[in-house]
């Protein structure tokens, strides 16, 4: 603490980098905001220090925000894992999956080209914006493909004649189809990350842990949902058998003689399992509402 004390505001902020305009900045926006920090309408800020938390939020292109960290000029980042499989983990720790922004590194070929695999590409042109991880792919599949490297909208390069096969990020699959591609094979899946530096300066240690804790609580919490029942005394038992919950379910006496109110957290991907397993022993009235965060 006495350490603290020395070090000025600005020492102990906590820099944190997230895309500047992309498919990951709106969630990223999202879960800064949820977790406790908000940035505000920083539409053409390249940054911006929150009033809530001792951190400043920065702007950035998002192969610049893992190389930032790795250099320890940020603490943390927020970017899609398909870069430290494009440039590697070295001097980064991958702290949370953050469970938006899903998508899949895929080879794809226009819709009325011959190609049906990938042996198919054997001395074609594949053009991406992964080259390590495209080169990486053709190695291991024993298939010599020459890969050509352009920054963004890949999918226009074969129609150009500048590739005959394309490896780009799929997500909806709404490229692809616009531009008349058939994928062929997934290279690997990917979602956003939060990752920070392998040195994590003292000073900020704390600071970097109360916002991981933060965070996870807004992670954790959408695998989670909270169910709300009345219900005769005597289906207590019955009920924490379906539903046990985190501990035990919450029972509160309500007006009604003999009856109560029954509380309970339950996996959201168990909501309708549970809603007829509960039904089936007379539960009636059960409402769901929607948990915000939960800290374990
Ligand atoms: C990304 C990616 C694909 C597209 C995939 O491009 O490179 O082109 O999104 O998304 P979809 O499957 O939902 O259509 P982005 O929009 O980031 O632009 P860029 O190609 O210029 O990088
Ligand atoms: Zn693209």
């Amino acid at each position: 603490m006495a350490e603290k004390l020395n070090q000025s505001p600005d020492q102990l902020r906590v820099k944190i980098g997230i895309q500047k305009s992309g498919k990951l900045t709106p969630d990223s926006l999202t879960l800064l905001e949820q977790a406790g920090l908000n940035v505000g309408v920083a539409t053409d800020r390249l940054s911006v220090v929150c009033r809530t938390f001792n951190a400043e939020v920065v702007f950035l292109r998002d192969d610049d925000i893992q190389n930032f960290v790795r250099r320890r000029a940020l603490d943390l980042g927020i970017i899609g894992q398909n870069l430290l499989q494009e440039f590697g983990t070295r001097g980064l720790d991958q702290l949370l999956e953050l469970g938006f922004g899903k998508c899949a590194l895929t080879v794809a070929v226009p819709e009325d080209s011959p190609f049906q695999t990938i042996d198919d590409l054997e001395g074609k042109k594949v053009a991406t914006s992964y080259p390590r991880s495209t080169r990486r792919f053709f190695r291991e599949r024993e298939v010599n493909a020459k890969v050509l490297t352009a920054t963004g909208s890949i999918e226009v390069t074969p129609k150009l004649g500048f590739a005959d096969a394309i490896s780009d990020l799929v997500s909806s699959g709404n490229t692809l189809e616009r531009e008349k591609l058939r994928p062929l094979e997934s290279i690997f899946a990917s979602q956003a990350i939060l990752i920070g530096s392998e040195k994590i300066p003292k000073q900020k240690k704390e600071e970097i842990e109360e916002l991981l804790m933060r965070f996870k609580g807004v992670i954790d919490a959408k695998e989670y949902t909270y169910l709300v029942m009345n219900a005769p005394a005597e289906l207590v038992d019955g009920i924490s058998r379906i539903c046990p919950g985190l501990t035990a379910p919450t029972v509160i006496p309500i007006a009604t003689e003999g009856w109560v109110s029954i509380h309970v957290v339950i996996p959201k991907s168990a909501f309708w399992d549970k809603v007829r397993e509960l039904k089936a022993i007379g539960v009636t009235g059960i409402a769901e509402t929607e948990i915000k965060r939960i800290i374990f």
